[in-house]
Order: C-alpha cells, then structure tokens, then sequence
C-alpha cells in the first residue's frame, strides 16, 4: 500500500464519484442551481437580492432556508405560461395546481394564490394550512391513499375543487359521507397507468406494485374482465354524492423525460374515452400529476418547462384526434419544479476531519494492483438530516458551495456532514470544496426548496431551521425556527 497524501490539492480525486468534475473555479455559482438574486458580491460574499449570508445568519442563526419570493413567483409562473401556452388550442390552458407537499406555509399559499395557481394538497395539515391563508376552497385538490373521514368531511366543508380518490373503498366511503351531508363530492379518480418513470423507486408512484391509485390492469378486482379503475368509474356514475370530473395519474417524481407523461397521458385518454362511450357519460376533466423535475448538480439537465409542455401537448392533441375525443381540460400538479430550487440552506462549518481511504492504485474499485490511499475530508455542519433528510432516504445529490468567502485554495474532495448521532448523516456526498474551509465559514447547499423543510424532522431533539423569504432587498421569516421551548412543551413531564 502506498500513501499518496500529494493528491490532496488541485486533481481529481479517484474517490469521486465519475459524474463529479473538479469545478474550474470553485467560487462561481453554476446558474442552473441557484434561485435568481442570488450572486456573489463585490467582497466575495454570498449574497441574494444584496441581502449576505453573513447578514442572514446575524439576524436569523443557522441553520437557515434562504427562499426568494421572486423567484417561486417567477417560477410559478413560467410553469404555468408555459402549459397554458402549449395546451391553449386544445383545451384553452391549464390548471396547474402547485403541490403543497414540497413546501407549503401560509405565504407560499398566497403567492401562489396571487400568480393564478392552484394548490394541491395532500392532508388536513395541509388543508388547515390552505384555509389558515384564506385560498377559496374550490381553487384546492386534496389527495391521499388513507383519508380519514375527518378530512373527508374538511375537504367537504371547504367546498374544495376536487378530491382525488385513491381507491374504491374510499369512493364509496366520499358517496355516503357526502350522501349524508345532502351534498355532492367533486371527485377525480387517481389511475395507476403502470408506467415506470425513471427515477429512484421509493419515488416513482405509478407502477403496479405500490400503494397508490387504482389499477388499470383489467384482472385488478374480483369482478371478471372489470379493472378497478373501471369499477370505479362505473360506481362513481351510480352514487348520487359523486360529481365524477374525470381522471388523474402521477408517475412519479424528478422526472428528466417527457416520454413517460406523454405515455400515461395516451394511457388515460385511451380510457376515458372508452368510458365515456361504454357509460355514455363526459368527463371533462384530467390531470397529469406532477414530477417535473430539476438541477441538484451540475450534471442535472432538466428540460425546460415549455419543452415538456409542448411534448405532453403534442401527444394530447393528436391522441384525442384518433380517438375522436374534445379534449377533456388538462391540470398539471408541479411542486419541486415550482419551488426546488428557489431555495439554499445555509450552515455553519464546524468540526473537520479527514480521513485516508484505500483504493486500488488504477482508482478503480474492484481491479488488482497496489492500492493507494487518499484523503476525504469530512466537513460537519450545524444541521444535517433533520433538515435535509433526501440523501439518506434516496441517496440524493446535493452541491455546496463556500458562501461567506471566496478563496483561493485547491479543491479537496469532501462530504458534508450534518451533527447527528448516525454515519450515514450526509448532507453532500461528494463535492470539491476549498482546501482552506474552516470552521466558521459558511457553507450554502442549493436546491433545498422542495422536501427538505418538509420532510425534517428533530432528530436528536433539534429544533427544525426557520425559512426566511426574501423580497427586493428585504428578508423575512415566512416560518420561525423552533425553539428549546416548542422541542419541550409537547413532553408532558409525567
Ligand atoms: N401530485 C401528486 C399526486 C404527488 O404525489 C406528488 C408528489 C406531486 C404531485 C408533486 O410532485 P413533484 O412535482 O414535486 O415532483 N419526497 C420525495 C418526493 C415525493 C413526491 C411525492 N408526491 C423527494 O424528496 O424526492
């Protein structure tokens, strides 16, 4: 075994992963990744609408979501000119329904609001959220494979737009609730189109064999040749609590390729036109979920949203043409596209480490020859997978850059590391980052505007970061950090 410590500085390291380049400067931002406002100032320090991070964290503490309201507005709404764009001529625009699930609190609701979108909502947390910022109820969706009658009732009492119902069980469950009421549930029904989007699994959602939806394949309930989708159209004509709106599907999440909407798209006219003939009814509406997905490193090449559209377009218009359809009204559910990367966490460096890792001499795994040894270092932050839980759960990449400083020092190959009691609490897997980053220094991770703040947890009993917008120049909290108070007073001391 040879100890090679000279590869610390400058060269790629064989411990990186292939995709990953040593940047040619590692102070620039690579625009794809950041919100718009956000540049580095004259003195080098990161900031967004010449608002420092040093300023951030001097009013707000670290950890800290840094969200730009311009740019979820801007974003907001390029996704929903870009689908109303394309689907003008076939079915007068779009309902884009923005999904709450990848980051919702009252303020993101009245943008949202306030740039002509809807909002998707996947809970009654979500429901109180939406109704706590005033959004008329017939502009929200509700979704879930599990609701409970409580938010049954709630999406009722709201007058929400629609429920999306998940399976034949919860149909009839929606007809008597509503029945009862002497009201009638506006309902669509989620399919599951079988197509397998390309994306990790635990986030690809219509396939067969997982919770969601009802099936379309034709041996999917007891009843011979019916599949449940079918029955459930069927039921949905003959219950009288049921306004039936039409159909919905999602395919899953952080999707590159319009191939697979396009697909499910066909999918679910072909099926909605064959019901409309077989149960000689109209459903005039349907909705192809969300899952347009976007850049977390600088190898992530997302399609513009105009691309996708136009694609999704093109495939709509000429499958209603062949089957002799009026295109039913389209709605679309984009969150992570939306909001993803309006969003940076800031942290605060704290304990370094490296480390000296064996490797094959060829820095190839896996092939004979002498191995050599070289450095990784470990650069901990004051957060971790509380606030970012995405690489742990779908080995997610992520990007950091040095962002209360530039320097000049060579790249090192490093992992950013929360504070938690786990090894595998990785915030950044692989990145380069300055050899000279110290403790102190500022660290900011791009593209943590979509289920981070949402999926955190207090692991270890930290208080979850607050989220601070920021507007032409000024920087508010739209969600307060928690404090030692808000992690003791659920504990009921007895
Ligand atoms: N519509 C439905 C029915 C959904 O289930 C979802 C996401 C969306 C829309 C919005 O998908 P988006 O446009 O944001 O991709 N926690 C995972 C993602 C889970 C997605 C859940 N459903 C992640 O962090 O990657």
């Amino acid at each position: 075994m040879t100890t090679n410590p000279s590869t610390t500085a400058g060269a790629a390291s064989p411990l990186a992963p292939e995709w990953l380049q040593v940047p040619a400067d590692l102070n620039a931002l690579h625009e794809p990744l950041w919100a718009g406002g956000v540049t580095r100032n004259d003195a080098g320090e990161l900031a967004i609408d010449g608002i420092t991070v040093s300023e951030l964290q001097r009013q707000f503490g670290t950890p800290l979501f840094v969200m730009s309201e311009n740019d979820f507005r801007a974003r907001a709404r390029a996704f929903s000119d870009a689908f109303n764009d394309a689907f003008a001529d076939i079915c007068g625009g779009v309902d884009v329904y923005y999904a709450g699930k990848s980051f919702l609190c009252t303020a993101v609701v009245r943008w949202v609001e306030e740039e002509g979108l809807r909002l998707d909502t996947a809970s009654g947390g979500e429901l109180a959220v939406a109704a706590r910022a005033g959004i008329p109820g017939p502009d929200v969706a509700l979704h879930g494979n599990n609701k409970s009658d409580g938010e049954i009732h709630r999406a009722l009492d709201l007058k929400l737009g629609r429920i999306v119902v998940d399976s034949l069980a919860e149909l009839e469950r929606v007809a008597k609730i509503a029945d009862a009421r002497g009201e009638t549930a506006k309902v669509m029904l989620r399919l599951t189109p079988g197509v397998h989007a390309h994306t990790h699994e635990f986030i690809a959602t219509a396939h067969e064999d997982q919770k969601f939806g009802l099936s379309m394949a034709g041996d999917s309930t007891e009843q011979a040749g019916l599949s449940a989708a079918e029955e459930a159209v069927a039921a949905a004509t003959g219950y009288p609590g049921i306004e039936l709106l039409g159909l919905h599907c999602h395919i899953g999440s952080q999707i590159f390729e319009p191939d697979g909407f396009a697909l499910a798209a066909e999918k679910l006219l072909d099926f909605l036109a064959a019901m409309q003939t077989k149960y000689s009814i109209v459903l005039p509406e349907l909705d192809l979920g969300g899952g347009y997905g976007i850049a977390y490193t600088p190898v992530d090449t997302p399609r513009p949203a105009a691309e996708i559209a136009q694609a999704m377009a093109a495939v709509v218009r000429s499958k209603c043409a062949e089957l002799g359809i009026s295109a039913p009204r389209i709605s679309i559910e984009p969150g992570r596209a939306i909001v993803g990367s309006t969003t940076f966490t800031l942290y605060e460096v704290g304990t370094l480490k490296t480390v000296r890792v064996d490797t094959p001499a060829t820095g190839k795994p896996g092939e004979p020859g002498d191995s050599v040894t070289y450095p990784r270092r470990y650069v901990s932050v004051d957060g971790g997978m509380s606030d970012n839980p995405r690489p742990v759960l779908y080995d997610a990449d992520y990007s950091a850059i040095l962002a209360s400083r530039t320097s000049d020092a060579a790249p090192q190959l490093s992992r950013v590391v929360g504070k938690h009691c786990e090894s595998g609490d990785i915030v950044v897997r692989d990145v380069y980052l300055p050899e000279d980053v110290a403790a102190g220094d500022l660290l900011a991770v791009p593209g943590t505007g979509a289920y981070c703040w949402a999926l955190s947890s207090n692991y270890n009993y930290l208080a979850r970061p607050g989220v601070v917008a920021v507007r032409d120049g000024s920087a508010r909290l739209i969600v307060r950090g928690e404090t030692e108070e808000d992690l003791l007073n659920r504990d009921m001391g007895v």
